[in-house]
């Protein structure tokens, strides 16, 4: 049985990448964070499962990483961990560096330290942001990097130390330059997630308006369930070696807005320009979407767009496998039966208060 590592299996890619490894056979392990509060949702479920193990690391102590490698001395790694909002990188920048950039040293010093150079295959998740202010459209691995943020500038070293680790030790560790991947298990603060949980809010009278930043921001957004896929792939590779995963496709923020409520059944009409610019409902003349700039970033990356041939031609990977159109639904229809359970479990508790207030129930 092989045993694979996941650092940020609380995350959304972790949380699916421990289920394929699982459904694969593999011994799961995964390290959390001690956190005041419960933040274990997306992997509630695996817990109890008899080849899947939690332990307590943090990328920004190498001791943790030494102990937790050296006890499990794993086949593979999948480096996951980060802080990984872009715009939180800005208010962050010293934080985002220790876990975004040493943190990936520390792994690569650990796995070397406990001996397991030549044995331990490591998966590193780089991303489309390193082209940041794109040099070229379509990206692809020969594209020049031009990282825009604190968070491109941190995983960039990733992404160096990553192929410095594979020329100077001979080690099989790999970069996957992923775009931009979104599911139902999104952190609710990114742009896509965002944007359908308001849809299911606004249609279910929960919320009045969504407040977005840059609009005409363009990404390739692929489903992050179809990418685990290929973290795996890139490992059973013969050679290691880095490859760009994306979709091909491009959307604007304002495109994902309108599918979204589109998909709730409301029709958005944007009009006006920059800063002005409003999503209108068509239906009822109702302002939904507005711009803020608090959602603007000092630089923002604005061109995203990836081409993936290698990994179909090398990895026999099919990077339409679920379409954009069937990702926006996907997210939509979970929220809105998220939204649904929160109203349905605030219906219950006000109408226990008021049993509770007339006496009904004692
Ligand atoms: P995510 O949902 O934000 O998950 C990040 C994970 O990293 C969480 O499990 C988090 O743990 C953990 N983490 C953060 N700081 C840590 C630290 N100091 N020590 C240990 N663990 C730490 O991110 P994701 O979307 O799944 O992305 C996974 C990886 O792919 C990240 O490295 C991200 O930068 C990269 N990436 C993502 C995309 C994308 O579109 N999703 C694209 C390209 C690259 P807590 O739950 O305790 O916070
Ligand atoms: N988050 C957010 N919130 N973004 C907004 C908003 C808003 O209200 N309004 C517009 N945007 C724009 C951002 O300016 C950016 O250009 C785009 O929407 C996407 O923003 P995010 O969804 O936050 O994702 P990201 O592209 O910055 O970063 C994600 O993808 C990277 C891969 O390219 C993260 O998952 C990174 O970890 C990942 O590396």
């Amino acid at each position: 049985m092989k045993s694979a590592l996941i650092t940020g299996i609380t995350g959304q890619d972790g949380s699916f990448l421990a289920e394929f490894l699982l459904e694969k056979g593999y011994d799961v392990h995964g390290t959390i964070r001690r956190s005041s509060v419960d933040f274990r949702e997306r992997i509630a479920h695996l817990e109890g499962h008899s080849r899947f193990h939690l332990h307590y690391a943090d990328l920004g102590d190498s001791m943790s990483l030494i102990q937790v490698i050296g006890k499990i001395r794993p086949d593979e790694i999948y480096n996951l961990a980060a802080q990984s909002h872009v715009q939180v990188s800005f208010d962050a920048p010293e934080f985002t560096a220790d876990v975004d950039a040493t943190g990936v040293l520390r792994i690569l010093e650990a796995v070397r330290q406990c001996g397991l150079a030549k044995t331990c295959r490591i998966y590193q998740a780089s991303t489309s942001e390193l082209y940041g202010k794109v040099e070229q459209v379509p990206q692809s691995e020969k594209t020049p990097f031009h990282p825009y943020s604190p968070y491109a500038v941190a995983k960039l070293y990733g992404y160096w130390i990553i192929k410095e680790y594979r020329e100077a030790y001979n080690m099989f560790c790999c970069s996957g330059i992923l775009f931009n991947h979104e599911s139902e298990r999104r952190g609710e603060t990114f742009v896509t997630r965002k944007i359908t949980l308001a849809a299911a809010r606004i249609k279910q009278g929960k919320q009045d308006k969504l407040y977005l930043g840059n609009l005409s921001s363009l990404r390739d957004w692929g489903y992050a369930k179809d990418y685990v896929e290929c973290m795996w792939l890139i490992l059973q590779n013969e050679k290691p070696e880095d490859f760009v995963i994306a979709t091909g496709e491009q959307h604007s923020v304002r495109e994902f807005c309108q599918l979204a409520f589109h998909n709730v059944g409301i029709e958005l009409e944007f009009k006006g320009e920059g800063a002005n610019e409003k999503g209108i409902d068509k239906a009822t003349g109702k302002v939904l979407v507005e711009v803020s700039s608090d959602f603007y970033r000092p630089t923002d990356v604005v061109n995203l767009l990836g081409d993936p041939s290698k990994a179909k031609r090398e990895l026999g990977w099919n990077p339409t496998k679920t379409s954009f159109e069937q990702l926006v639904k996907i997210m939509v229809d979970a929220d809105m039966a998220k939204v649904a359970a929160e109203r349905e479990s605030e219906r219950v508790k006000t109408n226990l208060a008021a049993y509770l207030e007339k006496g009904i129930v004692k």
